[in-house]
């Protein structure tokens, strides 16, 4: 399959991203050159998705390291930057976990030169963007084994390649199933109100040649109901101990949906974006996003002056409508107490063999 959509990289001059807000009709990279300004395109979406979030997030310390002159005050340049890229947004479980990460590698690595310790941090970043892309390929693997030989799968939001260091985590899967010989077609929510489904879903499948239909988000029940989604697979921003996940705003009237009209409804998960320190999904902090992304469209305004509006960018659907969730570890099911900590188990093994 010849697609090869770059959402992020590391440069020497800066980082490197897709704006995501001009898709899908320009296709503009841009380089960041200072971590402030990778924070403020994650806040403004120019660069989404909890995996890419968290690959920006990586490179955005690195680069915060990279343009330091000294090891002065270096502990606390460092959680200066990490901060900065911290209090970006607050749902992404892959944006703590890439701090952590990065924090871990300065950790081992203080002692030494500051070229060292900025070559270490650059490199750890980069590391981040490809095991993100392999991980999506055997995500993808598990995935496609439970999807029928043809049939549509519904996804809502952006879940592919532009969410991720590439290939995807619910579009990973379904590409893996058309690699696979599968006959499907998708059907994109429009995802109301950034669009992700319309602007950047249609997008990627159309550069594919993957069939797409693209339906506003209140059509779901209406296809449902027509026998003509077979299956439901959506990613997520961070999946707690117990199953339940968060997932762009939308996702739990889809599964409420799915659950109605007996269809599957899957869950495409990295390891990096579940926190088993959350019991259950009503701690997971949601963001608000300001209410003028819903009452203005593009440069129209949609709504009276003065209306009150809201738009919580997420939701939590509980994990009793999940009926499994994909890892690159293997496929979890209930009881996700129990599956998603030996799924997290998995991969820190395998972290831990190819130290
Ligand atoms: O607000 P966004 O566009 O960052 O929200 C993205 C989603 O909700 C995705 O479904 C989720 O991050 C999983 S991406 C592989």
């Amino acid at each position: 399959m010849s697609y090869s959509v770059k959402t992020i990289e590391w440069s020497d001059d800066g980082v490197v991203m897709i704006d995501q807000t001009k898709l899908p009709t320009e296709e503009i990279y841009n380089t960041y050159k200072e971590v402030e300004e990778v924070a403020q395109a994650i806040k403004d979406l120019v660069i989404r998705g909890a995996p890419a979030i968290g690959v920006a997030a990586a490179m955005g310390i690195a680069l915060g390291v990279k343009n330091l002159t000294s090891k002065e005050n270096l502990d606390q340049e460092f959680e200066r930057i990490c901060k900065i890229i911290h209090d970006t947004r607050p749902t992404a479980q892959n944006l703590f976990w890439a701090i952590q990460r990065m924090r871990e590698v300065y950790q081992g690595h203080r002692d030494k030169s500051l070229h060292e310790i900025q070559a270490a941090l650059r490199d750890e970043s980069i590391q981040v963007l490809e095991e993100d892309i392999d991980i999506n390929r055997r995500m993808g693997m598990h995935g496609q084994a439970l999807l029928a030989e043809q049939g549509n799968v519904l996804t809502h939001c952006n879940a592919g390649a532009l969410a991720t260091g590439g290939y995807g985590t619910a579009l990973g899967v379904v590409r893996s199933a058309v690699e696979q010989g599968k006959t499907l077609r998708v059907f994109a929510d429009e995802t109301r109100p950034f669009l992700q489904g319309a602007r950047l879903t249609a997008w990627e499948m159309m550069k594919e040649n993957i069939p797409c239909t693209l339906i506003t988000d209140n059509m779901a029940g209406y296809f449902m109901q027509q026998g003509q989604v077979q299956a439901v697979i959506v990613g997520t921003d961070r999946t707690v101990a117990n199953g339940d996940v968060a997932n762009k705003i939308g996702t739990y009237s889809v599964a409420v949906l799915a659950k109605a009209h007996n269809i599957p409804f899957y869950v495409a998960a990295p390891t990096s974006t579940i926190d088993l320190s959350i019991p259950t999904g009503k701690d997971i902090p949601i963001e608000q996003r300001t209410a003028e992304e819903v009452t203005v469209i593009g440069n129209r305004q949609m709504a009276p002056d003065g209306i009150d509006a809201a738009y919580p960018a997420f939701d939590v659907t509980p994990h009793h409508l999940v009926t499994a969730i994909i890892t690159e570890e293997g496929v979890a099911r209930d009881p996700y107490t129990e599956s998603l900590a030996e799924m997290v188990a998995r991969a820190k093994a395998r972290r831990t063999a190819k130290a």
